[in-house]
């Protein structure tokens, strides 16, 4: 690594004469002093170093460069406080203001990219036998402390992100349930169509009618039966506008951007405000879009995404009380939306779609022992209410995936399981695709760290979740069981034995 930035100080007035004499002596100075400080033994030709001066009115202009210890762009804010001690007082001036004026970066890299790489805040991009060469202009100041870091972090994951191009997600498999005949091999969605179950309403979007909602309804009723009310789990109202703040502390924002259903406010909710839109309705029958721009607000978040994070928001900066321990929430309140682009799906494939999430909160040994709670009434409702050929399987866990990144918790304490149901219609049990129907995680203090929650005195939190998706149960079920109850197994039965009438309906 060799950087090597060029700098100027604005002084407040010009530099007298004398400052000529005594800025050599300074600056050699911080050469073997502070800009050495914290270099490890052996090291120093790496550290820092200012190589160049010269002084223009009121400027003072250096040139520093270093390898990869105390690197230059730390180095500036060292010269900087240095040379406000020691020149302030005597010429009665301060350093007003940093340029950054050019800054070239030397980096190293474990691998070459594989297509061209594009950087914020970067002009020029050059790479030559695993060597990149950076070069930025005008640099804002407050970079240095920590976004040059972050820029050649993003440099290798940028590079490795595309040598992994279309690698498929860790998937492991964890556990199978035994086979089950299928009672037919269609697909629901066409024969709920055709029934008037469900009506496809924009793309990824549905209108549940009786029947359909009824099954859901069902499916969250026996989840509360057999597993949300032995565990103890308590319901709770989680709000579904997410504000980018709570994004931004869990990674999905920038990494669900592209999937994100954005929410934007009125710029006023005052009429005479509105008058020229709403005029121009009333004439042509139509929306301005261009009009309509202008009179909202930037987004300020989006919609649900996953229930959890803004519960986890709403333990910021607290100490929970170990008597509490562990807590057992569950949302069933809204809807989630993810854009998907592409063409048309089923049901078990949604832009909006509805979840049982449930989280808790506890010690290590509390969050594991809940977790093991939970998945034996799994198996319980899968095997012997619903009868589903199931099995789960080790993934990149959830709060990575959403980031972006593609790795996989080791050590399987922390980390996602996935459930998966067959779906005879897409193709024999072997090579077809199964649907990822729900999810469990551990997610360690992955989320509490993130939130600096903590248990009094200052004991750490882990945390897990778990999405449960009724569409995707119920299509899993239906795809399984067919759509006559009395195909159904007879625990079932127990819970939904016939279906509501849908009205009738005819084209015009
Ligand atoms: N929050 C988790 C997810 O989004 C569980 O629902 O997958
Ligand atoms: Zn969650």
């Amino acid at each position: 690594m060799r950087l090597d930035i060029r700098l100027h100080f604005e002084f407040g007035a010009r530099l007298p004469a004398q400052a000529l004499k005594d800025i050599p002596i300074l600056l050699e100075e911080a050469n073997q002093g502070i800009l050495k400080k914290g270099c490890p033994k052996g090291k120093e030709e790496e550290a820092s170093e200012v190589k160049e001066w010269r002084v223009e009115g009121a400027n003072l202009f250096l040139r520093i460069l270093s390898g990869r210890y105390v690197r230059a762009h730390h180095a500036v804010k060292r010269i900087r406080n240095f040379l406000s001690e020691n020149m302030g007082k005597k010429y009665k001036t301060g350093i007003r203001k940093v340029f950054i004026d050019r800054f070239e970066i030397q980096y190293e890299l474990d691998r070459e990219p594989e297509k061209e790489i594009t950087l914020p805040f970067v002009q020029k991009i050059e790479i030559r036998s695993n060597t990149a060469y950076l070069e930025l202009e005008n640099l804002p100041e407050d970079l240095l402390e920590s976004g040059i870091d972050r820029l050649l972090d993003l440099l290798e994951d940028k590079i490795k992100r595309q040598s992994y191009g279309g690698k498929a997600e860790h998937w492991e498999i964890l556990w199978e349930s035994p086979q089950r005949e299928p009672i037919w091999t269609g697909d629901p969605t066409q024969e709920m169509i055709k029934r008037g179950w469900v009506v496809r309403y924009l793309p990824g979007i549905w209108y549940h009618s009786f029947t359909s909602s009824k099954i859901m309804r069902t499916i969250e009723q026996i989840c509360l039966e057999e597993l949300l009310s032995p565990i103890g789990f308590q319901e709770v109202i989680i709000p579904k506008v997410t504000p980018f703040n709570i994004w931004l502390k869990t990674g999905h924002m920038p990494g669900s951007a592209p999937s994100i259903f954005y929410i934007s406010q009125p710029k006023s909710w005052d009429p005479e405000f509105w008058e020229d839109l709403s005029d121009h309705v009333k004439i042509t029958g139509e929306i301005p879009m261009k009009l309509l721009a202008e009179k909202i607000k930037e987004p300020l978040g989006g919609a649900c995404y996953a229930q959890c994070p803004p519960l986890y928001s709403i333990f910021e900066r607290q100490l929970l009380d170990e008597d509490d321990m562990p807590l057992k929430f569950f949302d069933r309140s809204g809807p989630s939306y993810r854009y998907e682009a592409g063409g048309l799906h089923g049901i078990e494939r949604d832009t909006e779609f509805h979840r049982i999430e449930l989280v808790w909160f506890g010690s290590k040994e509390q969050a594991l022992q809940i977790k093991d709670q939970i998945m034996e009434k799994y198996k319980h409702i899968f095997n012997e209410i619903m009868e589903l050929e199931w099995r789960t399987a080790w993934v990149t866990p959830w709060y990575m995936a959403q980031t972006g990144e593609k790795g996989v918790e080791e050590a399987k304490e922390k980390g996602t399981i996935d459930f998966e149901g067959w779906l005879p219609w897409r193709g024999n049990r072997k090579e077809s695709e199964w649907l990822e129907f729900q999810n469990l995680t551990v997610a360690g203090t992955k989320f509490s760290d993130a939130f600096k929650f903590k248990i009094r005195p200052g004991k750490e939190v882990w945390t897990g979740c778990s999405g449960i998706g009724l569409e995707r149960w119920m299509s899993v079920f239906l795809s399984q069981k067919g759509l006559d109850p009395k195909n159904w197994p007879e625990s079932f039965r127990g819970y939904l034995s016939s279906l509501p009438k849908e009205p009738k309906t005819l084209k015009l």
